[in-house]
């Protein structure tokens, strides 16, 4: 039984934190989560020469009025996937970036071409120049994009290089996560114009100039699911607080169907055990359906549910890198093309494993509190790019958890 409070989303904050260099006043961002993510982030703006003032768990100050640069190298870029973001964000300040092709967690091919063809109908010329991608727009002009794939990155890249440009652009088949909204009400409370943000039509109608803001980004979707299946795995009684519960209700609706208790509130959602858990078949989709980021996960607390359960992913086609190391703890899995077989098992044991992306290594931590004896869990910096002090949280909530240095 224990209370926790959810972090401020991963992936909303590395689009805001671009977002910042599109004005040249101060804006201060609330409520981010102190992780490896936006620790890189901060590192690139000052590169770029923003001043940045951060203070972990308060806020982040970001002035980019003496922002010159518009060069990422690489060694910055591979720190973080969303590292693509300063494309769109750069063309959006001066109509110039030249940026490495994006690093992040391996699971599966990540192209950007839908970025790219949108940068491309804003007036934006693109160069490969050896694993760089070099952007330049004489001007930045609106214009109707239609997305070939719901895409979260291409979307949000697109709303960042059109907030200024002159004219209304309009993005069709646009993704609607929660990251969308909050992205656009940072840009509309810096004085953009942004609207219908949520369905899959967003207009932008470009302003000439961007003004300073504070702002709190919303809290983190994937954590409070992450927690909310840790907390079912172990079979605790956990309220999740500060978070948004019409976030969860893909997942929600799948803990329910096991025989969880799931109850929300209108800032909260408590997670309770109730008898046997049963077997779910789970196909991830792009928001509202169930989050490619909790596919993971949910697979580790399926591991010991009643019958055979199915997970198809349907997002990225090799997320399933944790499958492996699930095995060597006792699970019973099959993968058949995209789609994961688990027939539940009454018991899983510890073992050594290795974390080899972000949401691999939360399943391996809920794999881990689900097992018998002690999991030693490897490549735990993957963990700190997206989860804050993650260990802490679910110490304070009764697992027996810790960091050891090696
Ligand atoms: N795609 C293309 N062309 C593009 C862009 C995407 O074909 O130009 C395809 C991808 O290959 C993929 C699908 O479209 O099959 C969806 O990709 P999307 O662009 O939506 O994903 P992303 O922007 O690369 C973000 C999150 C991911 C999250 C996905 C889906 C960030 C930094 N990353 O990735 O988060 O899984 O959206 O919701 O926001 C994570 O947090 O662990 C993570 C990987």
């Amino acid at each position: 039984m224990g209370d926790i409070t959810v972090s401020g989303g991963k992936n909303t904050a590395v689009a805001v934190i671009p977002a910042a260099l599109l004005c040249n006043a101060p804006c201060t961002i609330e409520n981010l989560p102190d992780i490896e993510d936006v620790h890189a982030l901060i590192d690139i703006l000052r590169d770029l020469g923003a001043k940045v003032d951060y203070v972990p768990d308060r806020s982040l100050t970001v002035d980019a009025s003496g922002a010159t640069g518009y060069h990422v190298p690489f060694f910055q870029t591979k720190r973080l996937r969303a590292s693509y973001y300063l494309l769109g964000a750069l063309l959006g300040r001066c109509g110039k970036a030249e940026v490495a092709y994006p690093g992040g967690c391996d699971i599966g091919s990540r192209p950007i071409d839908q970025h790219l063809k949108g940068f491309v109908a804003l007036g934006a010329k693109i160069e490969d120049r050896g694993g760089m991608v070099y952007a330049k727009a004489d001007r930045m002009t609106a214009n109707d994009i239609f997305f070939d794939v719901v895409t979260v990155g291409g979307t949000i890249n697109v709303m960042l290089a059109a907030a200024r440009a002159e004219g209304n652009t309009v993005i069709y088949n646009a993704a609607k996560e929660p990251h969308i909204v909050d992205l656009a009400n940072f840009l509309n409370s810096m004085g953009a114009r942004v609207k219908g943000a949520g369905t899959d039509v967003i207009r932008i109608r470009g302003v000439k100039e961007l003004h300073g803001c504070t702002y709190t980004v919303i809290p983190d979707q994937i954590e409070t699911g992450t927690l909310m299946i840790a907390a079912a795995a172990t079979r605790g009684d956990v309220t999740i607080h500060g978070c948004i519960p019409t976030h969860m209700e893909a997942l929600s609706a799948k803990l329910l169907e096991m025989g969880v208790r799931v109850t929300e509130n209108d800032d909260s959602i408590r997670v309770r055990p109730q008898g046997e858990q049963r077997a779910v078949n789970i196909k991830t989709q792009v928001y509202p359906g169930f989050p490619t980021d909790l596919q993971q996960p949910m697979t580790s607390l399926l591991c010991m549910a009643n019958g055979v359960s199915t997970v198809s992913e349907t997002i990225f086609e090799q997320r399933f890198k944790h499958l492996d190391e699930l095995r060597r703890m006792g699970a019973k899995i099959r993968l058949m093309d995209r789609t994961v077989l688990i027939e539940g098992v009454r018991e899983m044991y510890g073992a050594p494993v290795t974390v080899t992306d972000l949401r691999a290594g939360a399943a391996l931590v809920v794999a881990g509190l689900m097992a018998k004896g002690v999991t030693e869990i490897y490549e735990t910096s993957y963990i700190d790019r997206g989860y804050e002090r993650i260990e802490e949280k679910l110490r304070s909530l009764g697992a027996d958890i810790r960091r050891e240095k090696i």
